[in-house]
């Protein structure tokens, strides 16, 4: 990148991070996870890896969070490589237009979830990832992929939010035993569901995130986890159901692929140009950070970054 560029970018990221400190409307911290409902709201940060290796960040980037459902991201990249494309006989590649949690559809669709993004997807893609593993063997895989994805052995599962999210995942047990009892879960709910809280309770930074995602901005020199073709369609999955319900709203805004969590994470690509990672606990109504969608607005638009 230019010297131009680079300042522009230092310029656009004080802004940003100016603008996250004085912003007095911080949406709601997610609740329905006991031990996600104590973060401090007032917590901001951003990081950036550009194509040529260098990193940027403001704000609290140092600071771990609750990856939660960006964790889907990494499980799905793991469940293409044990599966490949079988795995679409079981969990959809469209959007859904309802809540990341919502039953709705499953009745009328035989137990087959619209995306692997939506948490009844996801649950589908964790149960094919564990393939006859148990869930032991599967975290350990996972951690193993996003630890070499990011460069850093220090990146953890936090025991705590898992029990908690156990604890009250009456909406998952609910979607993982209607998919069982349609044939599309091949574990015990119980065991899948065990993979699955405790994969949403991986904890990173913005710094470590940011570079998690560098396997997904497919440019030269970054880490290849998986096939370039899948790249792009991981990506494509991103871009129209990441944000669930508010997929649309994030696309028009950002025009980026980018996957949330009710942790207030995002993760985006900006292919062949950058991997964001921002994080701001309150969340908007679709359940997604408030402060996060607007900054990586204003940093796309800032730096032109879009797929369109
Ligand atoms: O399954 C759940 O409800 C959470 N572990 C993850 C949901 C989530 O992050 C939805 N994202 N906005």
């Amino acid at each position: 990148m230019t010297a131009s560029q680079a300042e522009l970018l230092a310029e656009v990221l004080a802004e940003i991070g100016a603008r996250a400190a004085a912003e007095a409307d911080r949406g709601r911290v997610a609740d329905y996870i006991p031990e996600l409902a104590a973060i401090d709201p007032s917590q901001f940060g951003l990081s950036v890896v550009l194509a040529d290796g260098s990193q940027h960040s403001v704000g609290d980037a140092e600071v771990p969070f609750s990856i939660q459902s960006v964790s889907k991201v990494f499980a799905l990249a793991i469940a293409l490589g044990r599966l490949g494309d079988r795995l679409w006989s079981r969990v959809g590649r469209e959007p859904s237009g309802l809540a990341f949690n919502s039953i709705l559809q499953l009745e009328h669709e035989q137990g087959i979830p619209r995306n692997p993004f939506i948490n009844a997807g996801a649950i589908v893609v964790t149960d094919a990832a564990l393939a006859g593993h148990a869930p032991r063997e599967y975290l350990g895989e996972l951690l193993r992929f996003i630890r070499a994805a990011a460069s850093d052995d220090d990146i953890h599962i936090n025991d705590a939010v898992a029990r908690s999210e156990t604890e009250t995942g009456h909406r998952n047990f609910a979607l993982a035993h209607y998919m069982r009892s349609h044939g599309n879960l091949e574990n015990a709910p119980e065991l899948t569901l065990g993979a699955y809280f405790h994969q949403c309770a991986v904890e990173m930074t913005c710094t470590q995130l940011a570079r998690a995602g560098r396997f997904l901005m497919g440019a030269p020199g970054m880490p290849r986890m998986v096939a370039p073709g899948r790249v792009r369609r991981i990506n494509a999955l991103m871009l129209t159901c990441g944000h669930y319900d508010g997929s649309g709203d994030f696309a028009y805004r950002v025009g980026l692929p980018g996957k949330s969590g009710v942790g207030g994470g995002i993760l985006v690509i900006a292919p062949g140009r950058a991997s964001i990672a921002v994080w701001s606990p309150g969340l908007n109504a679709q359940g997604n950070s408030k402060l996060g969608t607007e900054a990586v607005e204003t940093l796309a638009r800032r730096m032109g970054w879009s797929v369109f």
